[in-house]
């Protein structure tokens, strides 16, 4: 049994694997097909922070591959003082056949994984959000035709998603390299990290966001305050400020593609004109997150 709470639990293989599954499920469904590979089914979805995009297309996509869902919020009493992570995962996973779980914590999750006996997917922690970072390089090489080789820009924060971009691109043979204020870059634990996963990754922090995205083929930017961090936000707005994507910053390089997990903050880390531009696959990206997290359910439930 498998679970997936970060990039690295899946191989640069597997990663093509649970790719291929996607693809083939897309063309199916894009064809009017539901493939239900999966009948009788159930995923749980256990959700501490709001979601739009990554509730939903898991939804959606365990009904399509057959199976059903139920989502979890605050009134199952999840890591509070009703009962242990260990009992409600014990238990929780005595009746449905796998987790995917939304948590303030990314050790939550991992104590959910630790005592769960179905696959348990992170749907984004504080650490992470492996799903978002697949979905994304998924979208890419449909885009451009290949990764290898290709550089990443991530302007702004060195957050959850940054962590998870970074990593996969790392592992797919790719160039990232995060723009952002000093004290918003990886620290040395992550970047060792990193090293230790790929030693010959190709990974680059500046300030410089313009120097940055010269080569870009993705610029990519998140939220400047990710959910948690709300009183934070006056204070990160300054520091971020001249990080925003905005078409002073991509008339540096004119040919890359746009990208951003959403939800945006429309006039802060991006403007108007970007995100809904001609350079903007941000649409693309949301529906992807259907489709790769149709292939990864495939994967973790047995289909190769
Ligand atoms: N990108 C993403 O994870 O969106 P939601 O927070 O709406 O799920
Ligand atoms: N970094 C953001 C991503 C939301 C999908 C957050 O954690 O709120």
């Amino acid at each position: 049994m498998r679970n997936f709470l970060v990039v690295e639990d899946l191989t640069p293989q597997e990663i093509e694997g649970v790719f291929s599954i996607s693809q083939d499920l897309e063309t199916k469904y894009k064809a009017g097909v539901r493939d239900a590979l999966f009948p009788g089914r159930v995923l749980a979805l256990v959700f501490e922070k709001q979601s739009l995009r990554t509730r939903v297309s898991f939804q959606t996509a365990m009904v399509h591959l057959g199976g059903s869902s139920l989502f979890l919020g605050e009134d199952t009493g999840f890591a509070t003082t009703r009962e242990s992570i260990e009992d409600f995962s014990r238990v929780l996973s005595e009746y449905v056949d796998c987790i995917a779980c939304r948590s303030k914590s990314h050790s939550t999750i991992e104590q959910l994984a630790k005592f769960s006996s179905v696959p348990v997917v992170n749907a984004l922690s504080d650490f992470s959000h492996p799903c978002q970072a697949l979905a994304d390089l998924y979208t890419l090489r449909r885009h451009v035709g290949r990764l290898d080789g290709l550089t990443f820009v991530f302007v702004g924060d060195g957050n959850n998603v940054a962590r998870s971009l970074a990593v996969a691109c790392c592992l797919l043979g790719m160039r990232f390299i995060l723009a952002a204020p000093k004290n918003y870059q990886f620290d040395r634990s992550f970047k060792q990290r990193i090293m230790k996963l790929a030693p010959d990754a190709q990974i680059e922090q500046t300030e410089n966001a313009v120097a940055a995205v010269k080569d870009a083929t993705a610029v990519y930017t998140d939220v400047w305050a990710s959910m948690g961090q709300e009183k934070e936000r006056a204070i990160r707005q300054d520091a971020f400020s001249p990080f925003q994507v905005n078409s002073t910053l991509m008339s540096n390089c004119p040919n890359a593609v746009f990208m951003h997990c959403l939800p945006a903050r429309r006039g802060e880390e991006v403007t108007d004109e970007i995100i809904d531009g001609s350079q903007s696959v941000v649409v693309t990206q949301a529906a992807n997150r259907m489709h790769v997290q149709k292939g990864l359910l495939a994967w973790l439930l047995g289909h190769r």
